[in-house]
């Protein structure tokens, strides 16, 4: 890969990562990954670009892109908190607790759901900057989030 992307606009990037990966169709997720790694989010503008060099149809960049939940198709917020909603965290009060958090929250600062963090036990859980967090209440998950929100 180049050493530093930064200096090439968006559609170059994109086609250095497709060469770099052999612009082999079967490399269609880790080129997204990449092109989501360095921008942040996969613009629309990347889907034909993308297609044009693993010779596929921008309708089946576009699916790929839309099936996988982590692809972002919009700048994210500054912080995303993943908050677990799957059955040991429900039972823990996990989506009356997304319900609260989600109130008073500012556009700096996102709740995505994400199911089971492998954190039943200390449920419920939520993963903030690559960390996982249990046992959490509304005070502790605004902690958190700190001055984001
Ligand atoms: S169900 Fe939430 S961490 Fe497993």
């Amino acid at each position: 890969m180049a050493a530093n992307l930064d200096i090439y606009p968006l559609e170059s990037k994109i086609k250095l990562v497709c060469a770099d990966h052999n612009n082999a169709a079967d490399m269609l997720l880790e080129i997204l990954h990449a092109v989501q790694a360095f921008n942040r989010y996969i613009p629309e503008s990347a889907y034909q670009i993308i297609a044009d060099c693993l010779n596929l149809s921008r309708a089946e960049v576009y699916g790929v892109v839309t099936f996988y939940h982590d692809f972002r198709q919009k700048p994210p917020a500054k912080k995303i908190i993943k908050l677990c909603q799957s059955e040991a965290c429900q039972s823990m009060g996990s989506v009356q607790l997304k319900a609260d958090i989600e109130k008073g929250l500012n556009s700096d600062v996102a709740i995505e759901t994400i199911y089971c963090l492998g954190n039943c036990a200390l449920a419920p859980s939520a993963l903030v900057d690559g960390q996982i967090y249990g046992r959490l209440d509304a005070d502790q998950l605004n902690t958190l989030i700190g001055g984001a929100a």
